[in-house]
């Protein structure tokens, strides 16, 4: 049985992966995304950089940095047959936050309120709506980047002014959520398969608790409630393996802020007494396992 990693470049992750899938008697392939140079009018009995028709792999785990480059690799593998975790459909939900709420809400399942609008009169107009404090973020983007807090109008009409000079395209989409209240931490929950395999605290004094900025892991119980609160939410998306950001809001409860499909897991073992690269990597197995028993 034949597993790929395609990576950007090997993290702590990937390493903790090939770890694991050689405790399992599995040497996967690492395939490096800048070494791609694949024929979009042929299928998947072309070579791969590994030496490897693709069609020999059972699973490709997608690990890359680069979201534009994991993706568009999920979509040709996927388009050939080739299972992929995560999906491209899976993927292209979560790579975009605005995508992302509209399937929470299809699914009915709590989230902060959230618009978007496209120019400057309509996001003062959203924001006044969400009333302030709001937050306004790249659709895409991740480790906090860009994000901003926006306490009135002056501080609303620099930002959106900003974005509209200096930012790509995708910075004139303005996504912008309520600010909730949250009591100086937020959630990470991990998702693989069927369970909510664990979770952590992201204590910080700043609002952004990402670990990137600075925030402190430590270990937070999967209680019934964020367990089917996650699930439910990582079903909305297609499932796999995923990463929850989760708000507590004081007066209305757990609600979901996004959900990200390569998620970093470095800092997230220890705290939680939890080996995620195992639980990745065994979930990996049976995905390659079902599908090998189901093509003979
Ligand atoms: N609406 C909000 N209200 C309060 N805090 C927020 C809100 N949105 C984001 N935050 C804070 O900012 C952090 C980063 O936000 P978010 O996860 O949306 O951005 P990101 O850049 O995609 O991060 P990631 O690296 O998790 O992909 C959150 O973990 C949370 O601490
Ligand atoms: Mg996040």
């Amino acid at each position: 049985m034949q597993i790929a990693i395609l990576v950007t470049h090997i993290r702590p992750e990937e390493k903790l992966l090939v770890e694991a899938f050689r405790a399992r008697g599995i040497e996967p392939d690492i395939i490096l995304d800048r070494d791609a140079n694949i024929d979009l009018t042929a299928g998947g009995e072309q070579i791969a950089p590994s030496g490897r028709p693709w069609a020999d792999y059972a699973v490709v785990l997608e690990r890359c940095v680069s979201t534009s480059r994991g993706m568009y690799l999920q979509a040709i593998l996927n388009a050939w047959g080739i299972e992929t975790i995560n999906s491209y459909a899976t993927a292209a939900v979560c790579a975009d936050k605005l995508l992302t709420t509209l399937a929470l809400a299809r699914a009915g399942i709590a989230q902060p309120n959230a618009r978007v609008a496209f120019d400057e009169a309509s996001t003062l107009a959203a924001l006044e709506d969400l009333t302030y404090p709001a937050v306004l973020k790249p659709v895409t983007g991740s480790w906090g980047r860009l994000l901003a807090r926006v306490d009135d109008r002056n501080a609303a009409e620099s930002i959106i002014e900003h974005r509209q000079t200096l930012g790509s395209y995708t910075h004139h989409t303005f996504y912008a959520q309520e600010y909730i209240d949250k009591p100086g931490r937020d959630i990470r929950a991990f998702v693989v398969g069927d369970e909510t395999i664990c979770a952590i605290y992201r204590t910080s004094p700043h609002w952004i608790t990402n670990t990137a900025r600075g925030g402190t892991a430590s270990n937070c119980p999967v209680t019934p409630e964020l367990n089917d609160l996650c699930l439910r939410a990582a079903r909305a998306v297609g499932g796999g393996v995923l990463a929850l950001d989760v708000f507590e809001d004081p007066s209305r409860g757990l609600s979901i802020n996004e959900i990200n499909h390569t998620m970093e897991f470095r800092n997230s073992s220890a705290p939680t007494g939890v080996n995620i690269a195992e639980r990745v990597v065994n979930y990996a197995i049976q995905t390659a396992q079902a599908r090998v028993e189901s093509a003979q």
